[in-house]
């Protein structure tokens, strides 16, 4: 068999990691790697496909940034050229950014197999880009591997069948598996974050770049208005986003100087950072799994998740992105240690099958 496995955009690269690795086993199975170019700088792509161990793209797209119509087309355009020329027998595509949405379409025309990872999560919130891409890639999708029960039973109810849909755990949680457990052993004092971490040993980790939170000034500032808050007890490390950091720039909103603002972190340092925080705050999609998975406490910025399974059995809470329902959970959370004595409580992961094994039973389905 001859698969294309896509990645685009930054929290892809962490899915498709475990993806390869597993391929590694099978001699009969050719696994290429297509870069879409959707993410392009250093520290939003190269960074990553060394931490994760992934080998150079045998194809790199280009397509770069711009509006969601220019993004979309020229990944799709490059996308068919390169199937054309490589003629495989399945496109292997992950998550919801916009190269999903685009290598699954062009896949589907040229009749090859498409295999979703991470297929079947609904926010119901139509106005999210994500949540478009999820329901068209599910729309057309052969094969669905879903991260969690409810994933399963959306796409049940939107018609798929049964035999199509197979629950095999979460390949990101593979990943971060894998990454905790060589970090345990890795020299992290030459991180650049390391010396913040030392000298802040109680702090908070946060991320934030949904358009939702950062594109409307009333709301970013209201957002960095409680984190400035919060900043009066405990530092905040913030690996800033460039759609956030241009949007801050733009509108001059001010960070209190006990916010630490990075720039975007490689995987391995942002774990290094996040798993021993207080809490993590948060929009990421991946986050709110990651911390469930580490029993990290999670307050999320956002009205709605399409990964309920980190509120029902993980650590995620949803605060919204006012400020009334961020300040009610961090006083809450903060209940449960008091100030300058931080006790970090962490839980074991209870959701099923997050076990670090996600991509072998994908191949074992694709490889019959
Ligand atoms: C994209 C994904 C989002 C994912 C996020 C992770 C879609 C619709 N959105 O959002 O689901 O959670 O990635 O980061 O696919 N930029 C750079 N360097 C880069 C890439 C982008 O500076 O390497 C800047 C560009 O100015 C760009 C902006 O960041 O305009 C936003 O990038 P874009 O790829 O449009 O979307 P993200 O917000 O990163």
């Amino acid at each position: 068999m001859k698969a294309l496995l896509v990645a685009g955009a930054r929290p892809n690269f962490m899915k498709i990691a475990p993806v390869y690795r597993a391929a590694q086993v099978y001699d009969s199975l050719e696994c290429l790697i297509v870069h879409t170019g959707q993410h392009y700088d250093y520290a939003m792509s190269q960074t990553f496909f060394d931490d994760l161990e992934l080998p150079e793209p045998d194809h790199f797209l280009e397509a770069g940034s711009g509006s969601h119509a220019e993004q979309t087309a020229r990944v799709m355009v490059a996308f068919e050229e390169v199937c054309l020329a490589e003629k495989p027998d399945l496109v292997i595509v992950v998550g919801d950014v916009n190269s999903t949405l685009a290598c699954s379409i062009v896949a589907k025309k040229l009749l090859i197999k498409v295999a979703h990872i991470e297929a079947g999560l609904r926010s119901f919130d139509l106005t999210m880009p994500e949540e478009i891409n999820r329901m068209v890639t599910d729309a057309i999708s052969d094969y669905f591997f879903v991260t969690e029960a409810s994933g399963a039973a959306n796409l049940l109810r939107e018609g798929k069948p049964g035999a199509a849909v197979f629950l095999v755990g979460h390949v990101m949680i593979d990943n971060l598996l894998h990454q905790a457990e060589k970090l345990k052993s890795s020299d992290t004092s030459a991180f650049a974050v390391a010396a913040l971490k030392r000298l802040h040993p109680d702090y908070f980790f946060m991320t934030m770049h949904r358009p939702a939170n950062v594109d409307d000034p009333e709301t970013l500032q209201g957002i960095v208005g409680c984190l400035n808050e919060i900043a009066k007890d405990y530092p905040i490390f913030f690996p800033v986003h460039p759609r956030t950091a241009k949007m801050l720039e733009q509108f001059a909103i001010e960070l209190s100087d006990n916010i630490h603002c990075l720039g975007p972190l490689g995987f391995r340092e942002s774990l290094y950072l996040w798993q021993d925080a207080i809490a993590v705050l948060t929009d990421s999609g991946g986050l709110q799994e990651e911390t469930t998975a580490l029993g990290v406490p999670c307050l999320t910025l956002r009205e709605n998740t399409e990964r309920p399974i980190t509120i029902e059995l993980g650590t995620n809470i949803l605060v919204g992105n006012q400020p009334e329902g961020i300040m009610k959970a961090y006083e809450e959370l903060r209940k449960s240690f008091p100030v300058g004595d931080a006790v970090v409580k962490r839980s074991v992961c209870r959701v099923p099958q997050w076990d670090g094994r996600a991509a072998e039973r994908i191949w074992k389905v694709l490889l019959g």
